[in-house]
C-alpha cells in the first residue's frame, strides 16, 4: 500500500508560489458548482438517497440503484418511489425520528434479502432541510464476514497459544526432571556416603551399648557382693569405659550431621523437582537457592572445580524459587562442563539499584565468537549427543524473562565465561 501525503505549506505561506505548492485555481460557484457536486454524488460508491418526510425519494444515485437490486434480487423491476421500495426495513421510524431531533443518525442495519441471505449495511441519515433528509448506505457485509473470520482466526490462535504455553511448561518440567535423572547417580552417591557412615556408626553404637549394659550388670553384681574400689576399677578397664564415654558423643554427633546432610539433599531435591504454579511467587532468599542447587550438583563439580562464593547482602527477591534454581543449575552445570581438568567457578551476588545481580563465572574453555550469539537458541548445543539437549540456556532465558530480568553472557575463548543474571527485587505490578 502506498500513501501519498500532500505537501502542506507552512502557516502564513498561503499564496506564496513555491515549487511545491502551485497557486489554487479560482473558486467554482453557482450552477457550475451544483453540476460538479451532482457529478460527485453520482459517482460516489456509497448509495445516496434524498427523500422527504413522507419518505418519497427525490434523488437516488447509481450506487443506490445497485443497492436496490442487492436488497430485492427477486423483484428487479419494482418502482423505486419511496425508501421502503429499497427494502421495507431499510429505514425504521425510530432512526428517522432521532435524525429529525438531532440532525443526524448512524447505525448498522441487517436486512434479510431472501434465499436465506442477509446484508449488513452501514446507514447514515442527515436532516438537510425542514422536510428533507439525506441517506448514505454502505454495504459492509463483506467487512463483517471478514471481521468474524478474523475473530474466529483470533480465537483459534488463542487456543493454539494456550496449547503452546502448556507444551512449553511440559518441556521445562521434563528438562528439569531429565537433569535430575542425569544427576541421579551423583545425588545417590552424595546420599550414600553419609548413610554409609551413619550405618557403620550405628553398628558401633550397638556394640558400645551392649558393653555398657554388661558394665551396669557387672557393677550391680560387684555392689551386691560388697566389692571394693579395686574390683570396680577392674570392670572399668576390662570394658574400656573411658574410651567408650569419649567416643559415643562423637559418633552420635557425626551421625546427626550425616542424617542432616541426607535430609538437606532430599529437601533440596524435592524443592527442585517441584512444579511451580504461576501463583507461587514468593519473596525468597536467593543465597539459599544457590546453596541448595550447589548441594544437588555438588558431585558433578567437586572433582574439577573449586567454588568461590562471594555473597553480598541481598534482600528477599520476589520470584518463583524452584524455577530460578533451575536457572542456577543450568548455568552452573555449563560452567562445570566447560572446565576440562581443574578450574574455578565463581558465584558472586550483589545489589544494583532495584535489581539483584548474580554473576556465575568459570575459567573453562570459553565460547568462540561465532557460537556466542546462538547459545540461547533452543536445541543449540556443542556437546556430544546424549550429554547436551541445548535447552538449558533457552529455558533459563525464558525463566529470567518471566521474572522481568535479564541474562547476559560474555566469554573469552580459552579463558572463561561469565553469565550475568539481573532480577528485579519486586515484580512490576
Ligand atoms: N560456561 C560455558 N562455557 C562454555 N560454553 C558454554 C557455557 N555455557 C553455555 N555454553 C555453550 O552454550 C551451549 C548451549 O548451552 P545449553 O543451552 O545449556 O545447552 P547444553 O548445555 O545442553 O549444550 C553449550 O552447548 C555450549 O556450547
Ligand atoms: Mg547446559
Amino acid at each position: 500500500m502506498t500513501i501519498d501525503i500532500a505537501f502542506q505549506p507552512p502557516a502564513g505561506a498561503a499564496g506564496i508560489a513555491t515549487p511545491f505548492a502551485p497557486p489554487l485555481p479560482a473558486p467554482v460557484a453557482g450552477d457550475a458548482m451544483e453540476a460538479h457536486l451532482r457529478a460527485l454524488v453520482d459517482a460516489a460508491p456509497a448509495a445516496t438517497l434524498l427523500f422527504d418526510a413522507g419518505q418519497r425519494v427525490h434523488y437516488a444515485n447509481p450506487a443506490a440503484r445497485v443497492l436496490a437490486r442487492l436488497c430485492g434480487p427477486d423483484q428487479p423491476d419494482r418502482p423505486l418511489a419511496v425508501v421502503g421500495d429499497w427494502h421495507p426495513d431499510l429505514l425504521n421510524s425510530g432512526a428517522l425520528h432521532l435524525c429529525s431531533l438531532h440532525g443526524s443518525w448512524s447505525g448498522e442495519v441487517i436486512l434479510g434479502v431472501g434465499r436465506g441471505q442477509h446484508k449488513i449495511l452501514l446507514v447514515h441519515l442527515s436532516r438537510i432541510g425542514p422536510e428533507l433528509f439525506g441517506m448514505t448506505v454502505r454495504d459492509i457485509t463483506q467487512d463483517s464476514v471478514r471481521e468474524s473470520e478474523l475473530h474466529a482466526r483470533n480465537a483459534e490462535l488463542e487456543v493454539a497459544y494456550a496449547k503452546l504455553q502448556g507444551a512449553q511448561e511440559q518441556v521445562m518440567q521434563s528438562e528439569k526432571l531429565a537433569s535430575i535423572g542425569q544427576l541421579a547417580a551423583g545425588v545417590a552417591h552424595e546420599i550414600n556416603n553419609p548413610i554409609g557412615y551413619v550405618n557403620s556408626n550405628l553398628s558401633t553404637l550397638q556394640r558400645y551399648i551392649s558393653q555398657l549394659f554388661s558394665a551396669i550388670q557387672s557393677y550391680e553384681a560387684a555392689l551386691a557382693e560388697g566389692a571394693g574400689a579395686a574390683a570396680t576399677e577392674a570392670i572399668r578397664q576390662k570394658l574400656d569405659l573411658d574410651f567408650l564415654v569419649g567416643d559415643v558423643p562423637q559418633l552420635l554427633s557425626e551421625s546427626r550431621e550425616g542424617i542432616d546432610r541426607v535430609c538437606k539433599i532430599v529437601r533440596d531435591l524435592k524443592d527442585f523437582a517441584r512444579k511451580e504454579r504461576s501463583e507461587d511467587w514468593v519473596k525468597s532468599d536467593l543465597h539459599r537457592g544457590l546453596d541448595s542447587t550447589l548441594n544437588i550438583i555438588w558431585n558433578e563439580l567437586k572433582y574439577k572445580a573449586q567454588i568461590v562464593k562471594t555473597f553480598g547482602e541481598l534482600p528477599l527477591v520476589e520470584c518463583l524459587p524452584s524455577e530460578l534454581n533451575q536457572v542456577f543449575m543450568n548455568v552452573l552445570m555449563n560452567a562445570g562442563q566447560a572446565i576440562k581438568d581443574q578450574g574455578i567457578i565463581t558465584v558472586t551476588t550483589s545489589v544494583a539499584g532495584d535489581r539483584v545481580r548474580i554473576d556465575i563465572g568459570d575459567d573453562g574453555e570459553g565460547i568462540p565468537a561465532d557460537v556466542l550469539p546462538r547459545v540461547f537458541d533452543p536445541f543449540y548445543t556443542t556437546k556430544p549427543v546424549g550429554s547436551g539437549t541445548g535447552l538449558g540456556l533457552a529455558i533459563s532465558y525464558g525463566i529470567v524473562s518471566k521474572h522481568h530480568g535479564t541474562i547476559d553472557i560474555s566469554s573469552t575463548p580459552g579463558h572463561g565465561t561469565l553469565l550475568r543474571i539481573e532480577l528485579p527485587i519486586a515484580q512490576p505490578r
